[in-house]
């Protein structure tokens, strides 16, 4: 059974990015899956770099849209997103020293535990105006 389950009170209603979002919760899983089995530092590694670089990559694509909309919360929304890739880079320099198997377990799971949170709390704000800005 995978750790994280994706659920559709998870639903942020722009399709896009609730399949970034499940994406995230697929990679965590896979590292959840790949530790259980024991499987190598260099492997576990290349996932979790994986998984750290989709959560760049979906934090700067809803920024490209909220900026593309005119988004009005931008500049809290944006700064929540920087907050928590200034984490994310500060774990990304244990990895950088061959710690991967050391923070794997706190990082997937800390990944985890802000998405949900910043969903609910954040995230979820933006719906009336995606819709309204042609987003879905
Ligand atoms: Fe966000």
């Amino acid at each position: 059974m995978a750790l994280y389950e994706w659920k559709d009170e998870y639903s942020v209603g722009v399709t896009r990015f609730d399949n970034h979002h499940k994406k995230l919760f697929d990679i965590v899983n896979r590292l959840h899956e790949m530790m259980k089995e024991g499987k190598g530092a260099d492997v576990i590694e290349k996932v979790l770099r994986e998984l750290v670089d989709y959560t760049r990559y979906h934090l700067t694509e809803e920024e490209k849209t909220m900026e593309r909309i005119g988004y009005s919360d931008i500049t809290n929304h944006k700064r929540a997103h920087k907050i928590f890739t200034d984490q994310l880079n500060e774990a990304m320099v244990e990895v950088d020293k061959g710690r991967a198997i050391f923070v794997v377990i706190k990082l997937s799971s800390t990944i985890i535990d802000w998405l949900i949170n910043h969903i609910f709390v954040i995230d979820k704000k933006y719906l009336s105006e995606m819709t309204a800005g042609g987003v879905q």
